[in-house]
């Protein structure tokens, strides 16, 4: 049996916790937005429930521990490297017999991140912007990305990964 209580939160209080919670339109989805969250604070921490100060200093990222999230971004390199990722595309692509646009054999050698650095460095582009071209894509995937790069990185597949689905629902129909 429960020695305490839970208090029920509504959509009021949860939004205390979470103030983008109002701005759920649709109120019987909002509602069952609270209701979830009321449910994990009220059975979380072994069924005894968190106190909203608890749930706040525990922070909901928990095991990312007390890291202090401020940084400053270069945005001149963000934008430059943003702007130079694709740049070594028109390398890694040739045309076939028909005129089809394929991979080239020198894109198949070195896809564009590669060119693209290749290319950026001989017109003296600073290391900040090649590292960003070089770490865009996968092949960046085991380097230590710079905040820089994982913000074009992640905003770069955004964009893929929802073209690759518009473009997959466009083929079914
Ligand atoms: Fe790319």
């Amino acid at each position: 049996m429960k020695t305490t209580q839970p208090t029920n939160y509504g959509v009021e209080e949860i939004a205390e916790l979470f103030p983008s919670l109002v701005q759920i339109k649709d109120e019987s989805l909002r509602e069952k937005v609270a209701a979830v969250w009321n449910e994990a604070i009220t059975t979380g921490c072994g069924g005894k429930g968190w106190t909203f100060d608890e749930l706040r200093a525990v922070r909901f990222t928990l095991l990312a521990g007390d890291i202090d999230m401020t940084f400053a971004i270069q945005r001149d390199y963000l934008i430059a490297g943003a702007l130079l990722a694709d740049v070594g595309k028109p390398l890694e692509y040739d045309k076939d017999a028909s005129g089809k646009v394929i991979q080239g054999k020198f894109g198949q050698q070195l896809r564009h991140p590669f060119s693209g650095v290749a290319l950026a460095y001989k017109h003296g582009i600073p290391g900040e912007v090649l590292h960003i071209i070089a770490t865009h894509s996968h092949e960046g995937d085991k380097v230590e990305r710079s905040i820089e790069s994982i913000i074009f990185h992640h905003a770069d597949f955004v964009d893929f990964d929802i073209a690759k689905l518009l473009g997959k629902r466009a083929a079914k129909k």
